[in-house]
């Protein structure tokens, strides 16, 4: 949720066929072979990785929408699939868009997709969020009752955020959580996070690696601490279950915590572990000085 953007970012012709909310039509008749192949290698790739890894309503998930069936999904087919279960809608947007508007689609019940699809000879990197990212790795977690709920919470609490000036504070949770959150379950850790889930080298790292510390997951603690965009993450924060993150989050007035945030503007480094903290894994980063 890097979304510092301004629309001449985007080129004429897209600017062309774009709403006021930044959304475009999908276009799925126009994707290529290629583009549908690199999908489905991606595709095959994670599902073969993720049993035992991710969290079992995301798995769930991915079987409920059939986003193996073959192809970059169609938004439309996913949406109405999506709707019937918890309400949420899928709708296109050319790439990272403003943060008021992406806080309005998710407050709203509509999670805002990238309609790209990365080169075949970027499996593994990419700058921007495309669809595999985003549709694979966001989308199947919105079939998660509770999980759905936090989101559009999240992006109401966005909204409100940008009026406090704390919205890298909520950023950073959403990095935390949404994006690289892991869930201790009876069978053990897991994933839940869309960054980790869409990445075949962080999908390992993040849950074998001995090098990040793996901490339980601390509100405050959790938006006011730094993170990277560059590579894989120090520190992963660990929720007990998606109740557990709801109340904390949810039903918690952040108003006192903007209030003292304020006060604060130095952030903790990505691998600090305080006094207080309940230690998961203490990390060797090992990976992080190579
Ligand atoms: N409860 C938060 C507030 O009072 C809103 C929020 C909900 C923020 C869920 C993030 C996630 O602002
Ligand atoms: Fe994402």
């Amino acid at each position: 949720m890097e979304t510092h953007t301004d629309i001449n970012q985007f080129p004429r012709e897209v600017r062309e066929i774009m709403a006021d909310d930044y959304t475009i039509p999908q276009g799925w008749e126009g994707y290529s072979d290629e583009e549908h192949q690199t999908w489905d290698t991606l595709y095959e790739r994670q599902v073969k990785l993720l049993p035992g890894k991710a969290e079992q309503s995301f798995l769930d998930g991915l079987k409920a929408l059939d986003l193996g069936r073959g192809g970059i999904p169609n938004f439309e087919t996913m949406s109405d699939e999506l709707e019937s279960l918890t309400g949420w809608r899928v709708v296109a947007v050319p790439g990272l868009v403003p943060d008021e508007v992406f806080f309005d689609h998710l407050a709203n019940r509509r999670f805002p997709a990238g309609n790209f699809i990365r080169r075949a000879d970027q499996l593994d990197y990419l700058q921007e969020p495309d669809v595999f990212h985003d549709v694979f790795g966001h989308v199947p977690m919105l079939t998660n009752p509770v999980f759905a709920d936090y989101m559009q919470a999240y992006g109401k609490g966005g909204l409100r955020s940008l009026d406090s000036g704390c919205l890298k504070n909520l950023a950073a949770l959403y990095w935390y959580t949404v994006e690289f959150g892991l869930v201790q379950t009876d069978d053990g850790l897991r994933i839940y996070g869309a960054g980790i889930v869409s990445s075949a080298s962080e999908s390992v790292f993040s849950l074998k690696d001995p090098s990040p510390h793996r901490l339980k997951f601390d509100l405050e603690r959790v938006m006011r601490t730094d993170y990277r965009i560059d590579d894989f993450q120090q520190t992963y924060f660990v929720i007990d279950s998606y109740e557990d993150l709801f109340h904390a989050t949810v039903d918690t007035d952040f108003g006192p915590i903007y209030d003292r945030l304020q006060g604060v503007d130095d952030k903790y480094p990505v691998d600090t572990i305080l006094a207080e903290a309940e230690v998961v894994h203490r990390g060797s980063q090992d990976y992080a000085r190579k």
